[in-house]
Formats: C-alpha cells, sequence, structure tokens
C-alpha cells in the first residue's frame, strides 16, 4: 500500500518512526508537508498537488497535524478524505479534539467523566460562573492550549477572578477546571489505537508544578492500567472518531478522569518509557481499515443523490 504522512517535519521522532514502521512492512511511503499540498476545487471535480505534481494513488493518509497549521493541515486532510483516501483520523474529528470545549461536551454527554468544567462569556458573569464551579482551587486552561502552555493553577477567588479579567482584556477564550488535588501532578498517557490501549505511561509533575506534561519537565515511566480506566480511553477515542488517539486521563477519588484527547500524539515519550512499537500498530491498524486502490488524481465531485418522496 502507499501511504502519505501529512508532517512538517521528517526529522521529527514520531514521523521518522511511522516511515520505518511502514517500511518495515512493505508499504511505500511519503512524507508530505500539509502547507506544500495546495488544491482546486469545483463544481466539476477535485485536483490536489504538491510541489507542482499531481497526488494520486495513496491508499491511506495518517496526519501528524500539530497545533500551529491545523486549520490549514486540517483542510488538506479533508481533501485527501473527499477523494477517497483512507485516514484512521478524520478532519473532523482532529478538529473536535484540538478544542477543549468541544471535546469536553461531546464526552459528557456520553456519560465520560472529566473535571467539573465552566465557562463563559461575559465579565458580568464572573461571580456566578466561579459560584457554579464551586471554591478553589481552580485549573483555568486556553482552549486552544497544548503541551501544557496556558494551564493555570489558582487557590483563591480573587485570584481566579483576577486571572478571568486578565484573559477576557486579552480576548482568549478558557476554560475553568475543579482542581483534582489526589491526582498528585500525575496524569496518564493511554496510546488508543482502534479498540484498545496499546500503550500507557504514567507522567509526573516536576517538583512545584502540577503540568505533567513532558514538555514542561514531567517525567514518564510505564504503567499498568486497569480495564476500567483502559476502557474510559478507548471510548474517549471513539466519541470523537479517532482511530488513533493519546488520551490523558487523571486518576480522581471517583475514578478516571478524561483530561484531553490527542489527535497527534508524540510517540517518543510513550515509545521509549514502554518499549511498545506504537509505530508499528499504527501502521498495521491503518493498513487494515484501507480498502480499495486509493485516491485518484483527479476526482469528481460526486454528489448525493436524489431521493424521490
Ligand atoms: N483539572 C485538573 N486537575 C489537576 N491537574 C490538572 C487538571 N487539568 C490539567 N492538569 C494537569 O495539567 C496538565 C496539562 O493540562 P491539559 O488539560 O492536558 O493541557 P495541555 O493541552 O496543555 O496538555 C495535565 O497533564 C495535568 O497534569
Ligand atoms: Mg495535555
Amino acid at each position: 500500500m502507499k501511504f502519505a504522512i501529512l508532517s512538517r517535519n521528517t526529522r521529527l521522532y514520531s514521523t521518522r518512526r511511522l516511515v520505518e514502521a511502514a517500511r518495515q512492512r512493505g508499504h511505500s511511503v511519503r512524507v508530505l508537508d500539509p502547507l506544500r499540498c495546495y488544491m482546486r476545487i469545483g463544481k466539476d471535480g477535485f485536483a490536489l498537488h504538491y510541489k507542482g505534481q499531481s497526488l494520486a494513488g495513496y491508499g491511506a493518509v495518517i496526519p501528524r497535524i500539530g497545533a500551529s497549521i491545523n486549520r490549514y493541515g486540517n483542510a488538506v486532510l479533508h481533501q485527501f478524505e473527499l477523494m477517497g483516501c483512507h485516514t484512521p483520523n478524520p478532519s473532523a474529528a482532529i478538529a473536535a479534539a484540538r478544542d477543549k470545549l468541544r471535546c469536553h461536551q461531546l464526552l459528557a454527554v456520553q456519560g465520560i467523566d472529566m473535571p467539573v468544567t465552566v465557562f463563559g462569556d461575559n465579565p458580568d458573569d464572573t461571580d456566578d460562573l466561579l459560584a457554579m464551579l464551586g471554591p478553589p482551587p481552580h485549573v483555568i486552561k486556553l482552549t486552544e492550549g497544548s503541551q501544557g502552555r496556558g494551564v493555570m493553577l489558582t487557590e483563591k477567588p480573587s485570584a481566579s477572578r483576577g486571572v478571568v479579567d486578565a484573559l477576557r482584556g486579552l480576548y482568549a477564550t478558557f476554560l475553568l477546571q475543579e482542581y483534582i488535588a489526589e491526582a498528585g501532578g500525575a496524569d496518564i498517557r493511554c496510546l488508543v489505537v482502534g479498540d484498545r490501549v496499546v500503550a500507557a505511561m504514567r507522567r509526573q509533575a516536576p517538583d512545584g508544578d502540577f503540568r505533567a506534561n513532558l514538555h514542561r519537565g514531567g517525567v514518564a515511566e510505564a504503567f499498568d492500567l486497569d480495564p476500567g480506566a483502559a476502557e474510559v480511553a478507548v471510548r474517549a477515542a471513539r466519541v470523537l472518531g479517532l482511530g488513533v488517539a493519546g488520551v490523558d486521563l487523571i486518576l480522581s477519588a471517583r475514578g478516571p478522569l478524561v483530561l484531553e484527547v490527542n489527535a497527534s500524539p508524540g510517540l517518543e515519550g510513550i515509545e521509549r518509557s514502554t518499549g511498545v512499537d506504537v509505530a508499528g500498530l499504527i501502521v498495521e491498524f491503518v493498513a487494515a481499515g484501507a480498502t480499495g486502490g486509493g485516491m485518484k488524481s483527479r476526482t469528481r465531485v460526486r454528489r448525493r443523490a436524489r431521493t424521490k418522496d
């Protein structure tokens, strides 16, 4: 099968590992910079080009779309989908996962537990909003933050109000959550591939911080996940429509809570700490899901057949 990996940088660990895993399994694979993909969209059909050439014949595309190119990268991925290319993570699912508000709404309605979360827009509502959340400490997060950036802890109501006012002044969108103190600055990253957790690691925040992100100096070790928590992670990925996901759980007194679902999880920390060939499992899962001959160089727009009533 011919694989495309949408990634900005061939030297990144995760990209390199996916290329290696695909080649080891006899697939041909090419890394495409999503920002060099461009397209023609018309009533008569689609065309997708890369550095002057038409893209065709890809059976599957593995998106590795980071936060910084989310919108354009997702439009490119959508084009691959419209042209009949299989992907484990559709563009609509990636968009939902990136937006913390939307993600929390979708998970909560399916009965998946998470830290209690509030959000609001108007400064006049701040006092009632904080009352809906309950007493501090509170965790305040930018809705489109990542790698622990834009995640803050406030210990007093006046601090919560101050941060909320400051963020509003900057026109930032954010949410507020109950602080899960009993997690002790640790969270669990579960790598979901299809319908199972293939690897899990526990990340511990460094002294003096409550954020366990590896980018913030957190340290990781393999973690033996119990079946109940694994099921929560798999359900969270499924609710969002992601075949491959990094689901972050925080272990609270009332059970595992979903913190976030990452559609382009990094592979370095999880492979190194667990020794699992996650890239290989992803490639096998994607290859098994792809059927048919792959995308054509130019695709006619398919219209939905009209039904007579
Ligand atoms: N409600 C919370 N209670 C306790 N710790 C939290 C809470 N929310 C986040 N954290 C800690 O902060 C880290 C970053 O939060 P997260 O929501 O994953 O944002 P990001 O997208 O920036 O990684 C988490 O990995 C966790 O360690
Ligand atoms: Mg996180």
